[in-house]
């Protein structure tokens, strides 16, 4: 293979020279710039491989670099190099698209991780072949708009080390998202390790996380390692993370700030040389506003967060997601996919969901069951009726009753204001006919 070349652009002539024999100890080759003018002629002269570039330069920043390599080597990745104990620096980095960042004063031996990384990030065209050929990453479903933004964000952010934060309503495709992100990335060679942190006993878990050694305490009879070391290499998803207790949240803060960990028991530290990315179903900002999760912490999760909409936003693709989860059941099952009856379809793209795919899944297994003939009806769905309107008193109704009603009223008078064009009325009302048609449907208002 050729050699690799890196492009170092720091005004410090003794951090370039660190750089440069860093690099050289690993067979790499250095170019340095000491301004960010320098490193635009570099970048505009030939290709490299990585950019590591200061975040404060006499004639500019980091994050001018950072754009300036978009611009010129779109494929290039780019990692900072922050002042000590910067942290705002290195989020500002990553949100604008850096790969990675190194704190002052450098550490080689952090040095080597982060160059291997990038080295072997996919290029950016082959992100949708190395998510299908990871065979048992599901993949994306959906047309809509906020899927298609979903997955140009994970595309994007595939290629940074930067901890992610995925929320979403309950079973609308946080897991999924995340090992997408790992399959796009430049660990997808690497293990996803997915901890379900509301599933650990309290009392277990910083073994749980950092492992602990022989003796460590009664009962540890042998070495064990967590998760920390088995997502060496890969990507450490933790899942319902707003669940962590306290205490865990502070030692998880300062494994994440200093990128290293000592297993319970042992004299040794290790790396963290694993990718985080988080998952909740809460509202993490409530948390933290209510004391439940510290805001440092969330901090350093939240550095790109990443939405999962619920299956109501993206209504239109209940349709594509229905036949590809009937066709997947009945495959699983050795049978032939059962049709979904057209009657049945309209059903299901006017329930609201409040469990997102995963409810529609399980409605879709148990009408695979209930099935008789080749196709499925509305019946074997089992969907409750539509609510009948609401009549209660005022005085006694809840804020969601009363809102309803002011829903009702004003879709009643905007149809009557639009003699019952239902295309004006969704225009008057700033929403779509779609929209529109699954309010009726929930309020009960005959279309
Ligand atoms: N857009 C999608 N395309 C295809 N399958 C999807 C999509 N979104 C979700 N799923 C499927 O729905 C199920 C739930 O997804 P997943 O477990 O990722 O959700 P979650 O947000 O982590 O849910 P929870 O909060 O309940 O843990 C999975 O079986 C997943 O494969
Ligand atoms: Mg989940």
């Amino acid at each position: 293979m050729s050699r690799r070349t890196v492009l170092v652009v720091d005004d410090e002539s003794d951090i370039r020279e660190l750089l440069e024999v860093g690099l050289a100890r690993m067979g790499i080759d250095a170019e340095c710039a000491a301004s960010f003018a320098e490193a635009r002629e570099c970048l505009a002269r030939r290709a490299y491989d990585l950019v590591l570039t200061d975040m404060r330069l006499p004639d500019g920043d980091g994050l001018g670099v950072i754009s300036a390599t978009a611009e010129l080597q779109p494929a290039t990745p780019v990692a900072v190099i922050t002042a000590f104990g910067s942290t705002e620096n290195a989020v500002a980095a990553l949100k604008a698209g850096a790969f990675d960042y190194l704190a002052k004063p450098i550490r080689l031996q952090l040095l080597r991780p982060l160059v291997a990384d990038a080295f072997r990030l996919p290029p950016s065209g082959g992100k949708r072949k190395a998510a299908a050929a990871e065979g048992g990453t599901p993949l994306l479903v959906g047309g809509s708009q906020p899927i298609a933004q979903v997955r140009s964000l994970i595309a994007r952010i595939a290629r940074t080390q930067a901890p992610v934060a995925i929320t979403g309503e309950s079973g609308t495709g946080k897991e999924v998202a995340a090992r997408l992100i790992h399959a796009g990335s430049s660990r997808a060679a690497g293990p996803f390790v997915a901890v379900n942190c509301g599933a650990i006993p309290e009392a277990l878990m910083e073994s749980e996380f950092f492992g602990y050694r022989k003796g460590a305490f009664t009962g540890a009879d042998a070495d064990r390692e967590g998760y920390f070391h088995a997502a060496r290499g890969g990507t450490l998803f933790l899942d319902e993370v707003a669940e962590l207790p306290l205490p865990m949240q502070v030692k998880l803060l300062r494994v994440i700030q200093e990128r290293r960990f000592r297993p319970l028991g042992d004299t040794a530290e290790q790396e963290v040389d694993a990718r985080i990315i988080s998952a909740t179903h809460r509202a993490l900002p409530e948390r933290v506003a209510e004391g439940l999760f510290r805001q440092d912490l969330f901090y350093r999760l939240n550095v790109i967060e990443l939405r999962m909409p619920s299956l109501r936003e993206i209504a239109s693709d209940i349709p594509a997601l229905a036949h590809g989860i009937v066709e997947r059941l009945a495959r699983q099952a050795g049978a032939t996919p059962p049709e979904l009856a057209e009657a049945a379809l309209a059903a299901l793209v006017r329930h609201p969901f409040p469990g997102n795919v995963r409810e529609l899944e399980n409605i879709l297994e148990r009408a695979l069951a209930l099935s008789a003939g080749g196709q499925i009806e509305v019946s074997d769905l089992g969907l409750a009726p539509a609510l009948a309107p609401a009549s209660a008193p005022a005085a006694r109704a809840s804020l969601r009753e009363r809102l309803e009603e002011a829903e009702r009223r004003m879709i009643l008078d905007a149809l009557e204001r639009a003699g019952r064009d239902r295309d004006a009325a969704a225009a008057m009302l700033g929403t779509s006919v779609r929209g529109l048609r699954l309010r009726l449907a929930r309020l009960g208002i005959p279309d």
